[in-house]
């Protein structure tokens, strides 16, 4: 089984409803781990590079507007299968439609404020990461307990 990493972002509103521990639970307790962890404000600018695919969209004026409004924290989570792993734990795009059990599906009704960002493939991951962290704030842990690397 691939280890792979992914960036999730708790995005403004979960910053906003205090959930920021409520989602790093769900992720340790999947299992998961948190190598690079951080809170930032999104600049328009950052925005638009992380969503490069959705700029020409009708409702990204609106996506941007929300993603710049309040704090973001952002996280690397490394496992085995990490990408598709966080998409699950994470639902479906639209918080009406995400299944209960889910991050989006048991916090919020919303398509636009849904809490959570996570990549969408490898690939994304990749590049999202480069976007949001430099190497040397991403560590990396030990084979044994309290081993760390930075
Ligand atoms: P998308 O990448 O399609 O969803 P996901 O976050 O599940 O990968 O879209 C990025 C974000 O844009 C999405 O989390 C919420 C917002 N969005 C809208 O506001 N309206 C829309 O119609 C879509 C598709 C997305
Ligand atoms: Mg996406």
């Amino acid at each position: 089984m691939a280890s792979e990493r992914t960036l999730i972002l708790v995005k403004p509103d979960g910053v906003q409803r205090k959930l920021i521990g409520t989602i790093v639970s769900r992720i340790e307790n999947k299992g998961l781990n948190i190598i690079a962890l951080k809170m930032l404000n999104v600049t328009a600018e950052l925005s638009k590079q992380h969503y490069a695919e959705h700029v020409e969209k009708p409702f990204y004026p609106d996506l941007e507007s929300f993603i710049t409004s309040a704090p973001v924290v952002a996280m690397i989570v490394e496992g085995p299968e990490a990408v598709s792993v966080m998409r699950m734990l994470i639902g479906a795009t639209n918080g009406r439609e995400a299944a209960p059990g889910t991050i989006r599906g048991d916090y919020g009704s919303s398509r636009q404020m849904n809490m959570i960002h996570g990549s969408d493939s490898v690939d994304s991951a990749k590049r999202e990461i480069g976007i949001y962290f430099t190497d040397n704030e991403i560590c990396s842990y030990g084979v044994a307990l309290g081993d760390w690397v930075c």
